[in-house]
């Protein structure tokens, strides 16, 4: 290991400026995964436990059991059959599937089914009518609109957009759905047709959700908040390199507002609590270098983790759960999802009219490493030793060896503890 003076060459290290603006990746329940483990077995992360097999699919069917029994009372296997019209063997096969999701179930013979800890499944109902409690604007329901394209395009190829304004806080067009591969890869795999600006989608499980650096990002039925919501900007990559911090300061503000205090970032990108994480954000972009740019923001919080799956995972995790503490009133998912949407609306409206400037004192204030010795691990498998001074202006990190700086743009890096 070394600190950055030791280093011969520049110790910038620049970000390519191409899609993705921070590359994928991450974690069953933020089981953070490498892509060793992944690759030794495709359906185990660095974890003891081996939860979350990527196949695993849980199906329309299923989430309509897993709403019978939202209300945590007991349901016969009889009783669920018959609601759903399935046989009570395919009930049973369905709730095994639940289980391996990081649902807990329990089954007392003669009584049938309980959920354990019964979730707050989403509600597209519940989450708009916070949206507007939240002030804000929403488009109406079914797809987003199809793109504007000039006469002469009538194969959609890139370039052949016609030029439209863009609105600077679009209404919201939000979409749930139970079951996805991943709410970023589809706003992206929509882009090239849809407009976007302002689609936000949240679904109750990913089949294939993605984190930072090529990882895997999975996430408990019922227990998380994963979504993503697509903007267009006027400018490019450039301009946009400190967007994702400024999301996570969105992020902070929106779980203060819904009275989970404390959590805190760690550069840069992670939401920490006590060092251990809670959430994630992807940002992800497409466009020309001098813009326009189409923007997907991904997030991912963990908000009601069993016990035992955060034992078992390799990487320190909580979830806000934990944050707010035992005897707090439960944290109402519909609620805390309108409120990121709203806040995130706000602050990439900003973002596109004044760039990071107005987030970065900010977004230092809440940086858990802030002053102190840190370790970047860079994408060679060097190290890197010094104290956090804070960020610049692009959101890159300056670290400090005495009266030296150096900047590190995210990317591949990642920052650890000294
Ligand atoms: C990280 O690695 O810390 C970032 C995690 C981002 C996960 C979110 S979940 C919603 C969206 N869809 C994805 O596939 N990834 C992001």
């Amino acid at each position: 290991m070394r600190n950055f003076l030791g280093r011969r060459r520049s110790n910038v290290v620049r970000r390519q400026e191409t899609t993705p603006l921070q590359p994928a990746g991450t974690a069953p329940i933020s089981v953070h995964a490498d892509k060793t483990d992944a690759e030794r077995d495709p359906f185990c992360y660095s974890s003891r436990l081996c939860c979350c097999p990527r196949t695993l699919v849980l199906t329309p069917l299923g989430f309509s059991l897993l709403r019978q029994l939202s209300d945590g009372a007991f349901h016969s296997g009889e009783d669920l059959a018959a609601r759903v019209g399935l046989t009570r063997a395919r009930v049973s096969q369905l709730l095994r599937q639940a289980e391996t999701a990081g649902l807990s179930l329990e089954r007392v013979r003669g009584r049938g089914y309980r959920l354990v800890a019964a979730p707050d499944f989403l509600d597209g109902g519940a989450v708009r009518s916070a949206l507007v409690e939240y002030g804000v604007t929403l488009a109406a329901n079914g797809l987003s609109p199809l793109k504007a394209q000039n006469a002469d395009d009538d194969i959609g190829l890139p370039g052949g957009e016609a030029p439209v304004e863009i609105q600077s806080k679009p209404a919201i067009h939000l979409e749930i759905v139970d079951q996805i591969d991943s709410t970023s890869s589809e706003l992206l795999r929509r882009a090239p047709r849809r407009d976007i600006h302002g689609a936000a989608i949240a679904a109750e499980w990913q089949t294939a959700g993605r984190g930072r650096r090529g990882r895997t990002w999975n996430a408990v039925a019922g227990g998380s908040l994963t979504f993503s919501l697509g903007w267009r900007f006027e400018q490019g990559a450039g301009f946009l390199a400190g967007l994702s911090l400024a999301v996570g300061v969105g992020v902070i503000h929106a779980l203060e507002k819904e009275g989970i205090q404390g959590v805190g970032l760690k550069w840069p990108n992670d939401l920490i609590h006590r060092h251990l994480k809670v959430g994630g954000i992807l940002v992800e972009l497409n466009g020309d270098a001098l813009g326009p740019s189409t923007v997907v923001v991904g997030v991912g919080l963990n908000v009601r983790m069993p016990r035992e799956l955060k034992r078992d995972i390799a990487q320190p995790v909580s979830d806000l759960a934990s944050v707010v503490g035992r005897g707090a009133p439960a944290i109402d998912r519909n609620r805390l999802l309108a409120r990121l949407i709203a806040e995130l609306s706000a602050t990439l409206a900003t973002y596109a009219h004044d760039g990071f400037a107005p987030f970065a004192a900010e977004w230092q204030h809440r940086h858990a490493y802030q002053g102190k010795p840190v370790r970047l691990l860079l994408p060679d498998g060097a190290a890197v030793l010094g104290k956090v001074a804070g960020v610049d202006a692009s959101g890159a990190l300056v670290l400090a060896d005495g009266p030296r700086r150096a900047r590190f743009l995210a990317g591949e890096i990642s920052l650890r503890r000294a």
